[in-house]
């Protein structure tokens, strides 16, 4: 397992260019099976959930043809274009070894079902940041006339023609909310999604399938309208700028005391980021709509933290906001409404001297503490991400092991973060 080797200390000074989303890229792909034509998807991001969702496309019988690097492709980030063929589904099974270590593989259920009135996927088990069930899914496809049944560890989902319904979220879900947007596209009727997810990435799934012929209103807010269409055609696509990215590199800039220009990200939906780390004492422009201009000229100062679903502060940048606030003066107390484990990094932070305190869903920060470089242990992706920013700030050694975790979801972060002067060096296993 490769490891990272840190030496920290280091003010970040530089351009970085922002990858394609993960989180918009396998919705986005798991689309392509709702129809038989050619999809093409722009800025795919160059991580290893993508190799794995692609992987889980092939054994499904889609065919995938490497476009290489879009025309105009900036120098940074690798920008994979993809064309996607879904003519012939050959299998409807996600296999365990896949759902194990991918869990957005129950991406493809509502497709699958759409499509061909079948899917067989693992159940997912717990994970490292919380139970994380899929029952919403589950019960959303049975009010659209699915038939649900759990068979040896697998979910069993069979249809006729899905049919559409009024589907109310009980609990707001991303991926939930786009796999029903998936399934509903084809169903018969009207399907109406109340309590949707209102991310970026739901929007932009909802934008891939209205350039394929799917009839959607209102994505980006609560209430999602959809008109179900017999059939779906092909469609080019290029996916949105990845928001956690971004946001991570704003904390990196932050914590060394750097100074970045954060390049081809949208501005518009970092605005709970960039104002939350204002208070905290960064100074942030956006010069355009697609940039980011990041430095710090005073001493840092704590503050709270709330995640929430969108348009709130993501839990996927807690981890790495914790790692900042530590070098921040005061008290903050940051809580974590989204998923019940989501403090693994805390304990790892604490070893390089950070002054945390968790109780249940709160964790207390206090600083700033001087953070001395030590041997770590990476737990999930976003709190991989929060102990290379550690390791940054950090006097001395960090050494971050267990990095196939970040290879989830950042591309080649050590590289971008290297051209931009950090000490930081992959050591392979
Ligand atoms: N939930 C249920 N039942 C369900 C679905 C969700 O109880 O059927 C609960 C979850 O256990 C959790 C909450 O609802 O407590 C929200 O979970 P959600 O379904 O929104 O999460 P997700 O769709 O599985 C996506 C991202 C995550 C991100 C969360 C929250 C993708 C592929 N994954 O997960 O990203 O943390 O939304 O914003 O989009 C990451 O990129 O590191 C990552 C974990």
């Amino acid at each position: 397992m490769d490891r990272f080797v840190i030496r920290g200390g280091v003010p970040l000074r530089g351009t970085v260019h922002i990858s394609g989303a993960k989180n918009a890229a396998l919705p986005c792909l798991a689309a392509c099976l709702l129809t038989d034509e050619p999809v093409t998807l722009d800025n795919l991001p160059a991580v290893r959930d993508i190799k794995t969702t692609c992987h889980l496309l092939a054994t499904l019988g889609v065919g995938l043809e490497d476009q290489g690097p879009a025309p105009g492709s900036a120098p940074s980030p690798v920008r994979r274009r993809l064309r996607v063929e879904a003519q012939k589904i050959t299998s409807v099974e996600a296999p365990w070894e896949l759902v194990r270590t991918m869990r957005a593989s129950t991406l493809i259920l509502g497709p699958l079902v759409a499509r061909g009135g079948q899917a067989r996927i693992s159940m997912p088990g717990g994970c490292a940041i919380g139970a994380r069930p899929i029952d919403l899914h589950l019960k959303g496809l049975e009010k659209l006339g699915a038939q649900i049944s759990t068979e040896h560890g697998m979910v069993v989902a069979r249809a006729g023609r899905l049919r559409g319904a009024r589907i109310y979220f009980e609990r707001i879900t991303v991926t939930g909310t786009e796999d029903l947007m998936m399934a509903a596209v084809l169903a018969d009727g009207e399907t109406v999604l109340e309590n949707a997810a209102r991310e970026p990435e739901v929007e932009d799934l909802a934008s891939l399938l209205t350039k394929m012929g799917a009839r959607i209103e209102g994505a980006g807010t609560s209430t999602i309208r959809i008109q179900g269409v017999p059939r779906l055609g092909g469609a080019a696509h290029a996916v949105i700028p990845d928001r956690i990215e971004a946001g991570t590199f704003v904390i990196a800039a932050g914590i060394t005391g750097g100074d970045l220009t954060i390049a081809d990200c949208r501005a518009g939906h970092l605005l709970t980021v960039i104002e939350k780390c204002r208070e905290v004492g960064l100074h942030i422009e956006t010069p355009t709509p697609t940039s980011l201009r990041v430095s710090t000229d005073k001493p840092l100062q704590a503050a709270d933290m709330t995640t929430e679903e969108y348009p709130g502060f993501a839990t996927d940048m807690q981890a790495q906001y914790m790692a900042l606030v530590t070098q921040a003066a005061g008290t903050s107390l940051l809580t974590e409404t989204i998923f019940e484990n989501r403090f693994l990094h805390a304990l790892e932070l604490a070893r390089l001297g950070a002054n945390i305190r968790v109780e249940g869903n709160r964790a207390v920060v206090r600083g700033p503490t001087p953070l001395s470089g030590a041997p770590m242990t990476a737990s999930d992706l976003r709190a991989s991400a929060s102990l290379v920013l550690a390791g940054l700030a950090a006097q001395g050694e960090t050494i971050v092991e267990r990095v196939y975790h970040i290879d989830r979801g950042y591309e080649h972060i050590e590289e971008k973060l290297s051209a931009l002067g950090a000490d930081i060096r992959r050591v392979p296993a």
